[in-house]
């Protein structure tokens, strides 16, 4: 099959093979340019097959030569259709790892279930004994209650009113209004219960309880503050109750490491064009500027970097990490500088059609975008038949 980038409404339907294998390639080639981490050695990622989980288990592996074990929830391909992108690059990575001599296991399958946290459980008794270090970077629509079957969705929605606001269809440049009706209370506990603590904290419940944790343990999830023109949509809105639950979790994940002398941390973490942002209203428009902003002043850094920059300035320096004010870690430190968000406010009232282009980086978001599924990687012939069941 000649593979080229199906794109509907901000999500891109199908992903080239090679091309996502060319992308884990170039992510570690960035990790291993930059030296060693001294970071654990038995590390689990859940949501390893893409965006921010992937370059952590990167950087575990390529920059610590850590055991890894990746969860990710993925389709594969069959002769007639590609599978998704995290399929291919969680295959790559365990190719990549293998060849590097690295011990890497891949589980596909909801994370969410009992079922797989026990595979998960399994494999670590079998073959690491232990771990000590959790990433939790999960990014997902829905999810089963292990506990009653009942089916939970997320929804994007601003909280206690209209969020009406600039945005772009990155495709095609256009720019124009999006609005989005509020909430009922019904949707913010299901985005809470699909996108919050609860999930993370059953995680270490259950690894705990397994004696599948070692001594000073460490685990991590990501959140997300950002700007003033997404606020009313995002951290005031249905998934920032999620990311303040989650947040709020570590108070009591923290108490149960505490006979293990093990720790729980949350990430904020910076804008990026990943599958599960770009479909965020506004959100892509926001990414575009602030890409122009921070490429002219040399600050923009993708998954890769913010993932290297977390482990080698924040986590394993062999002092305990910075945190604000409510204890966490802030990678989008350079996204929140003054005078980013400044220049961005700025051109954000100007942006229209006719000007995007200038104003905004909307071509290097496309392209990351792109990248993400696997198109537009240097050194792939995308003329080249290639079976989208290779691996
Ligand atoms: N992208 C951003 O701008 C941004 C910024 C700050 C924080 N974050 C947070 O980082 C985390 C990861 O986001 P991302 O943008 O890297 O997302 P992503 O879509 O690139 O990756 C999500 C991962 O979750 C996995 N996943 C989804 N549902 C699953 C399930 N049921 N079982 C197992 N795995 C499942 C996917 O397979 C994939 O590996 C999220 O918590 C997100 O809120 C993202």
């Amino acid at each position: 099959m000649i593979i080229q980038p199906r794109i509907r409404r901000n999500i891109c339907v199908n992903a080239h093979p090679m091309g996502c294998a060319a992308q884990v390639q170039a992510q570690i080639h960035y990790v291993r340019s930059r030296g060693r981490i001294d970071s654990p050695q038995k590390v689990l990622v859940i949501g390893a097959s893409n965006g921010y989980g992937l370059a952590a288990r990167i950087v575990s592996a390529f920059a610590s030569d850590a055991a890894t074990i990746g969860v990710g929830f993925e389709r594969p391909g069959n002769k007639k259709r590609t599978g998704t992108a995290g399929w291919y690059n969680i295959e790559a990575f365990r190719r990549e790892a293998d060849a590097a001599g690295l011990p890497a296991y891949n589980i596909n399958g909801d994370a969410f279930s009992d079922e797989i946290k026990r595979e998960v459980e399994r494999i670590v008794r079998n073959h690491l004994g232990q771990i000590d270090f959790l990433v939790y970077s999960i990014a997902a629509p829905r999810r089963i209650d292990p506990d009653t079957g009942e089916i939970y969705s997320s929804v994007i929605k601003p909280i206690g009113g209209t969020f009406t606001a600039k945005t772009v269809d990155f495709h095609t440049g256009e720019v124009g209004r999006v609005s989005a009706e509020p909430a009922n209370k019904e949707e913010i506990s299901q985005t809470v219960k699909v996108m919050g603590g609860e999930d993370w904290m059953r995680w270490v419940e259950q690894m705990m309880s397994a004696n599948l944790l070692s001594n000073g343990f460490l685990t991590i999830a990501f959140s997300y503050i950002g700007s003033e023109h997404t606020r009313a949509l995002y951290r005031d809105g249905t998934i920032g109750a999620a990311k303040k639950d989650l947040e709020q979790k570590t108070a009591a994940i923290n108490q149960m490491l505490q006979p293990i002398g093990g720790r729980a941390l949350i990430s904020v973490n910076k804008a990026l064009v990943t599958r599960a942002s770009a479909v965020i209203p506004a959100v892509p428009l926001y990414i575009a500027l602030l890409y122009k902003v921070m490429k002219e002043k040399q600050l923009h850094e993708g998954c890769i970097q913010q993932m290297h920059r977390l482990y080698s300035e924040f986590l394993f320096t062999g002092q305990p990490p910075a945190v604000d004010a409510k204890g966490r870690i802030r990678i989008d430190d350079w996204e929140m500088r003054e005078d980013v968000q400044k220049e961005v406010a700025r051109l954000w009232q100007l942006a229209d059609t006719g000007n995007l282009k200038q104003l905004a980086d909307v071509k290097g978001l496309r392209e990351e975008f792109l990248r993400h599924h696997g198109f537009g990687m240097p050194g792939v012939d995308y003329r080249q038949d290639v079976p989208p069941d290779i691996f």
